[in-house]
């Protein structure tokens, strides 16, 4: 292992190599170098506080725990009371639980409200909250019954929770304000129209949020991620494969993904979302931040191996 002193001249030496004579002076004590490179684990969210719909379970709570265990104190907001309940005392002293429905919005403003009057402040609001949507095959068939529903859940209840945030982030020219759309958003074909639809809003509604926000100091990013068989997939994957049993299922979602020897887990977005609430992304908005081992950057062409080909 280096020395402290060796580590240090060896930067001043690199920094030489690129820059030449106006490379940037390191001091020479190098105890700031070693506690930006090599110091233990930060807490990269102590002190913060972190509102997040649909943080009863899977990728919400994932991120509930994430936080926590990096220093914030959380507001678990999310229709099914039951749930999120218990997932508060699962995660301690520093979750607190408030019932609300992502599609009403005096729901939003309250669950907003009620971590101000908790905690004082909101610096991270994740709209996390969303359904799954079951249409039929054809755009001729759509239900548009069903349709308004998820767009209420999932565009409308993420615009009411930017909306809300934004009122009481604000004054304090603060604040991280993350959302959760979806690979299927990016590309179409891969889920039914409407849920991609929802999704693909998302997007565009972070990037038309960002240059207003931007101004008053607030970052705002989504997060997309590939399959994972939380609640919503595996519910959605046992109505469509009638009689296959779950760790079937779970092996066929997995075995979708595009990196080998790994699969898209609640835990991969929870670090996406630790990484953007946190100062370490302080120059990062309107960013869409895409989780899926490397799905959506490529398509083969299929063409056959020469040796199949006469
Ligand atoms: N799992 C995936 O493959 C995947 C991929 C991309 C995006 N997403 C998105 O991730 C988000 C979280 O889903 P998940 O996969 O963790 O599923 P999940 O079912 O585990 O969690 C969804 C949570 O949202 C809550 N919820 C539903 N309707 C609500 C409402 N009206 N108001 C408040 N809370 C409500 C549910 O009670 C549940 O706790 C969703 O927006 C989903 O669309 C999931």
């Amino acid at each position: 292992m280096l020395c402290r002193r060796a580590g240090a001249a060896m930067a001043r030496t690199g920094l030489r190599t690129l820059f030449g004579n106006n490379a940037p002076v390191i001091p020479r004590t190098c105890g700031a170098i070693d506690r930006r490179f090599c110091s233990r684990p930060e807490r990269t969210l102590e002190g913060k506080i972190a509102l997040i719909t649909g943080a009863a379970s899977g990728i919400g709570k994932a991120t509930a725990a994430k936080f926590i265990a990096n220093g914030a104190k959380v507001v678990i907001a999310d229709v099914n009371h039951e749930l999120g309940q218990e997932a508060a005392e699962e995660l301690g002293p520093d979750a607190r639980f408030t019932p609300c429905d992502v599609s009403k919005e005096l729901d939003v403003s309250n669950a907003v409200d009620f971590t101000v009057s908790q905690h004082g402040r909101l610096d991270i609001m994740f709209n996390n909250a969303g359904i799954a949507c079951t249409t039929p095959a054809s755009i001729v068939d759509l239900d548009l019954d069903r349709f308004d529903r998820v767009m209420a859940i999932n565009v409308r209840g993420v615009v009411a929770g930017i909306k809300h945030a934004s009122r009481v982030m604000i004054p304090n020219r603060a604040g991280s304000i993350l959302c959760t759309a979806s690979v299927v958003g990016i590309l179409g074909g891969m889920a039914q129209l409407t849920y991609s639809l929802s999704k693909s809003s998302v997007i565009g509604i972070v990037r038309s949020a960002s240059p207003e926000l931007g101004r008053h100091g607030i970052r705002i990013n989504c997060i997309s991620p590939f399959a994972i068989p939380t609640r919503l997939v595996m519910d959605e994957m046992n109505h469509h494969y009638t009689g296959v049993g779950n760790q079937r299922i779970v092996d066929i979602i997995h075995g979708a993904g595009a990196l080998e020897g790994t699969s898209c887990e609640p835990i991969d977005i929870a670090n996406a979302a630790l990484y953007l609430a946190s100062d370490g992304a302080k120059y990062v908005s309107g960013h869409n931040l895409v989780v899926d081992g490397g799905f959506t950057v490529f398509k083969s062409l299929g063409f056959p191996a020469p040796d199949q080909v006469n």
